[in-house]
């Protein structure tokens, strides 16, 4: 791998020290050394076939963890610390603020708007945030006591904050207000026979915010003006931007609910294992939180002042979707084909292929435009976790 493909701490560890003692540098040593920092004996010294063979006296044992245990963390460290930061842009504007969670006021329209969904929301993102920041920071607390590097995206917090009411004007990660949100889950977990694993496509539940550019929080104000005429003064503007809230929750953690399951399948430690089976299924039970929430949008079609565009949230429980297996009460998996279209059905998480995972969750993240407004730097870092975790093998 050449090296400005590296993580740019990666990169000044591997400049603050002398390589004098790699035998071979043409078998990258000092790259692989740029993940194992601290590893003890192991990392600092040896050449990669030692490594290697130390690995493998090793397993079994807790106290090692491979340089593909280190970039599959890695990645996923970036990925909670992005979750982190949407997810307290949500909370900050319609969550719950207090010490668990702290940051922001609220915005009294949006958070009524998305109490229409559920009268637990607020309390819901509330969780859900806290349960993102403790991801972030024990990946991180776990890669530093096996002595490698955590990772840190403080660089890239240049994106703006929302300008309305109960926002910390602070600088983000992530974009909350020109999304385009995949809602092909809600079809995909509803089909008894596909699977995307087996090459199947889904259609999108609410395709008019599929594509464009959509707020999910408030921009300003203006998207959280009273209306008199509807019930809870609540506009469709603003309830439209909520629905779109109420989808994208889902969207982000039935990600992460397929993630967790995909890099699994190449961990070498049973620790690491244990460690993304854990909060793999806390992934889970958030996306099937929100996927009961979202059924609950109410109808409506509204122009965005802003974009132009018409935004509708048709009724799911009438054609094209519509039925049994479409009805918006539907929160657990519709049993599908697994492996192989000879097996019976099973009630499954889909997909959780292995290959190019790290990857397709970066690039889902992408498409649904959360990064816009990101710097080349930024896409340049998180490309190299994502390739430096699909790179890793399972030894
Ligand atoms: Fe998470
Ligand atoms: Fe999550």
């Amino acid at each position: 791998m050449a090296p400005e493909t590296l993580p740019a701490n990666a990169l000044s560890t591997v400049t603050d020290q002398p390589n004098t003692e790699h035998a071979s540098p043409s078998q990258g040593p000092v790259k692989r050394r740029s993940f194992l920092k601290g590893l003890g004996v192991v990392g600092a010294a040896l050449s990669t076939g030692s490594l290697l063979t130390a690995i493998s006296e090793a397993q079994g044992r807790n106290d090692i963890i491979t340089v593909g245990d280190v970039a599959i963390l890695r990645f996923l460290a970036a990925a909670e610390i992005l979750e982190t930061d949407l997810w307290q842009q949500y909370n900050e504007l319609g969550g719950v603020q207090d010490s668990e969670v702290p940051g922001g006021s609220g915005s009294r329209l949006y958070t009524k708007a998305l109490e229409v969904l559920d009268g637990d929301m607020p309390q819901y993102i509330h969780d859900n945030t806290e349960d993102e920041m403790t991801h972030e920071l024990f990946i991180n607390a776990y890669l530093v006591s096996k002595g490698a590097e955590p990772v840190s995206l403080d660089p890239f917090r240049t994106l703006p904050s929302s300008q309305a009411t109960g926002a910390q004007q602070i600088g983000r990660l992530t974009n909350l207000m020109q999304l385009s949100v995949d809602t092909t889950w809600y079809t995909r977990y509803r089909s008894r026979t596909g699977n995307p694993d087996l090459g199947d496509t889904f259609p999108q539940a609410i395709p008019s915010i599929g594509t464009g550019q959509h707020p999910a929080i408030p921009r300003t104000d203006d998207d959280v003006q009273a209306d008199p005429s509807k019930p809870h003064h609540i506009s469709d503007l603003t309830q439209a931007i909520a629905n779109t809230a109420g989808f994208h929750f889902a969207t982000i953690e039935q990600g992460g609910t397929s993630l967790y399951p995909q890099v699994a399948q190449r961990v070498t430690s049973l620790e690491v294992l244990r460690i993304v089976l854990s909060l793999g299924g806390t992934e889970i039970c958030h996306f099937q939180t929100w996927s009961d929430k979202a059924g609950n949008s109410p109808q409506l079609s509204v122009v965005d002042p802003v974009t132009g565009s018409t935004v509708t949230f048709p009724d799911l429980n009438s054609p094209p979707l519509g039925g049994e297996d479409f009805q918006t009460n539907l929160i657990m998996p519709e049993p599908t084909a697994f492996l192989n279209r000879n097996l019976p059905a099973c009630s499954i998480i889909r997909p959780t292929a292995t290959k190019g995972a790290a990857m397709g969750a970066l690039k889902a993240f992408t498409a649904g435009g959360l990064f816009i407004g990101q710097s080349p730097q930024f896409f340049k870092f998180m490309r190299t976790l994502a390739i430096e975790a699909d790179l890793a093998v399972r030894q």
